[in-house]
């Protein structure tokens, strides 16, 4: 009796929510807004610290067994922001949302992982939201079904890549302004550069660099990439699948692979170089290394003009660096700009990068300090590598 009850509840308030979309549909948006941000923990290292975290007693049972347990855990809301303040004075709300996977788990059942997705970003419906990012494997997931997530649910989302490409590429270009070196002569390896925001960031660099490689693992994605890229004709473009060959004489990389672990060794970089590792889970470990003459960062990540503080350790070594996915959400909240911005692989444009980037910094974010890890990478270290170059 009380469970269809329950079913009954539950049918009224997906109706009640659905007329709520529906009048955006047609162009009412005042009942929606700010922005939901789904998530996911990075690996298992990421969950087990987390657990440790919201309970420093709690003994980790084998991964094997946290997998399962993991598995069965229903998506759920991790917390509510409010009245996030801005650059322009605007303010807005949003809540965060975890998508219960990390990516090693996505092979073993993709299609569950699919439908915790879609019970995230209906979990932010709920609250009705104006705009849903995607962030890291969620919009990964989806694109590996072959689904879009934007028929399962109501609430506009997007994956975020674009704003991601734009912070990828201001940070390459002020770590090679800082280095003193003239981009036009430089040749750039884009390591995944056939994925959504690796090719986003080869529309825009092939542009401005000498030469440019692009690394996938699929060769029919790096012919379509190489030929597309060729037409536009700056850099010299060439297409490989040994990504190591690739980095090894280059003087900027971006690596942007949805790999689940890392697949670069610092050691093959050349002296100089500046890297920016934009995947999560990372695409370079983050082990020790004894290269001091390589400008190596997270890339991806902005600043943010008013620091969140999240209740769980998310990856980010200050309150005030946060994704470039979650970033455009707020952007795109901000702007009442309720749209799938990023949506479907392969159609991050310099166009909607620019676009992305300006509005991102009329409301007061801008691209990240470099880290690495949680270290900041300072002046002196800069003023090193430069000595080095030069
Ligand atoms: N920093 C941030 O704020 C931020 C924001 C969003 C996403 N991300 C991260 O960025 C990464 C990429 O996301 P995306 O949406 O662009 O993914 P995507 O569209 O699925 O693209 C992934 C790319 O990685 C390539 N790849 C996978 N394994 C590889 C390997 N071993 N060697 C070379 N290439 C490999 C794929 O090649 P094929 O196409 O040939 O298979 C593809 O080009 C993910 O790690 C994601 O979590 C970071």
């Amino acid at each position: 009796m009380s469970k269809n009850f329950e079913a009954i509840i539950d049918a009224l308030e997906r109706r009640l929510i659905s007329i709520k979309y529906e009048d955006y549909r047609h162009g009412d948006i005042s009942k929606l807004v700010g922005f939901g941000i789904v998530g996911h923990l990075y690996n298992y290292y990421h969950l087990e610290k987390t657990l440790k975290m919201l309970n420093p007693e709690f003994k980790i049972p084998s991964r094997e067994f946290l997998g399962s347990l993991f598995h069965i855990t229903p998506s759920y809301k991790l917390c509510d922001i409010h009245n996030f303040k801005f650059k322009t004075g605007s303010t807005t709300n949003g809540c965060v949302v975890v998508a219960t996977f990390i990516p090693d788990m996505i092979d073993r059942d993709i299609w569950a992982i699919f439908s915790k997705v879609v019970k995230a970003c209906k979990i932010a419906e709920k609250q009705g939201i104006g705009i849903v990012a995607l962030g890291g494997f969620s919009s990964i997931v989806a694109e590996r079904t072959g689904q879009e997530i934007a028929n399962e649910v109501d609430v506009p989302v997007t994956t975020g890549n674009s704003f991601t490409a734009a912070m990828a590429i201001d940070g390459v270009l002020k770590a090679v302004e800082l280095l003193g070196r003239d981009i036009s002569c430089l040749k750039a390896t884009i390591v995944g550069g056939t994925g959504d925001i690796g090719s986003g960031c080869a529309r825009v660099l092939v542009k401005k660099v000498k030469q440019l490689t692009v690394t996938g693992r699929t060769k029919e994605n790096l012919k379509r990439i190489s030929a597309e890229l060729a037409k536009i004709r700056r850099a010299v473009v060439d297409a490989t699948m040994d990504n190591e060959a690739a980095v090894r004489d280059a003087d900027i990389v971006i690596s942007a692979t949805s790999a689940t672990s890392s697949i670069l060794k610092p050691e093959w970089f050349k002296s100089g170089a500046v890297v920016c590792d934009v995947g999560y889970p990372k695409n370079i470990s983050y082990t020790p290394t004894n290269r001091q003459d390589i400008l190596i960062f997270s890339g991806g990540l902005a600043k943010l003009p008013t620091p969140i503080n999240f209740p769980v350790d998310i990856g980010l070594p200050s309150a005030d660096a946060l994704y470039g996915c979650f970033s455009e959400a707020i952007i795109l909240a901000l702007e009442r700009r309720y749209e799938n911005f990023s949506f479907g692989r392969g159609n991050i444009t310099p166009e909607r990068i620019e676009e992305i980037r300006r509005l991102g910094k009329k409301h007061g974010f801008e691209v990240s300090d470099f880290y690495w890890g949680n270290r900041f990478v300072d002046a002196s270290t800069i003023e090193r590598i430069k000595e080095g170059i030069n």
